[in-house]
């Protein structure tokens, strides 16, 4: 990597950072992307907040020991419990990007919709502060998934059926939406929306903290993304290929 480049670490347990990297190289390819993960210590969802704090804090002193310029938590469990610690010892040399659920664009055009997530983020203050903030008058339900994301960083296709199935089982039956409040769940929106009735609109972050993160780097993101963002094959399912993860292996530090 060239001296000059911008560069970014993303941190989450595992493959969830994939749909966040995709969009900053995308938007930005002139940005390296540092990809911090905890193969060893997830899923996070299911371990103590205090050790997944500690975790997250081991990454990012490696990701600025590695020469980055801005560190995006590339996930909600990880952004509930680290980001206001990590800000307090990281700012303002280095920029910490959080990923916030994307209640506040679903609420602006569902009335009722569902928030799946891992279960620290679905019982979490931080994401009912969220939903009585933004989405005030509408018909919320919160859903937690106890193994949609270790089932996803497995790669067991039988497992991620079984456990989409269980979100689909505990959510209303006449939601407009689902917010995909776990970075993992956007790599398997083909199978989501399979097993939801037709038309269910689904919301992620990882456009959203793409820019946010560019925002913050002072780098204008690409104009050029209208047929990237109207190809429904992007949906991130298609980063479970291999060909699609080439980029991003080539462009990890270690
Ligand atoms: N991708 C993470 C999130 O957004 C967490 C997955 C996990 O490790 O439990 O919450």
């Amino acid at each position: 990597m060239s001296e000059t480049a911008k560069r970014v670490a993303l941190i989450d347990s595992g493959k969830g950072l994939l749909p966040t990297a995709k969009w900053i190289h995308r938007l930005a390819p002139e940005v390296e992307v540092l990809l911090e993960t905890d193969p060893e210590g997830g899923p996070w969802g299911e371990r103590d907040p205090g050790d997944v704090v500690e975790r997250v804090f081991a990454m990012a002193r490696h990701a600025r020991d590695h020469g980055a310029n801005a560190i995006a938590l590339a996930c909600n469990t990880a952004s509930i419990v680290a980001r206001e610690p990590l800000r307090e010892q990281f700012e303002p040399r280095l920029p910490i990007i959080a990923t916030v659920p994307a209640v506040k664009p679903a609420a602006a055009r569902h009335q009722r919709f569902a928030v799946w997530a891992t279960a620290t983020t679905a019982r979490s203050e931080y994401l009912e502060d969220l939903i009585s903030v933004f989405a005030t008058g509408r018909d919320v339900s919160v859903v937690g998934s106890h193994d949609l994301a270790a089932q996803i960083e497995a790669g067991d296709e039988a497992g991620i059926e079984t456990a989409v199935q269980h979100l689909v089982a505990e959510t209303p039956k006449d939601v407009e939406a689902v917010v995909l409040g776990c970075t993992h769940y956007p790599l398997v929106s083909d199978v989501i929306a399979r097993h939801l009735p037709e038309g269910v609109a689904l919301f992620d972050s990882a456009e959203a903290v793409a820019r946010q993160t560019l925002r913050r780097m002072r780098i204008a993101p690409s104009a050029d993304v209208a047929a990237f963002a109207a190809d429904s094959s992007f949906a991130a399912a298609g980063v479970r290929r291999a060909d699609e993860l080439e980029w991003a292996i080539r462009h990890h530090l270690d």
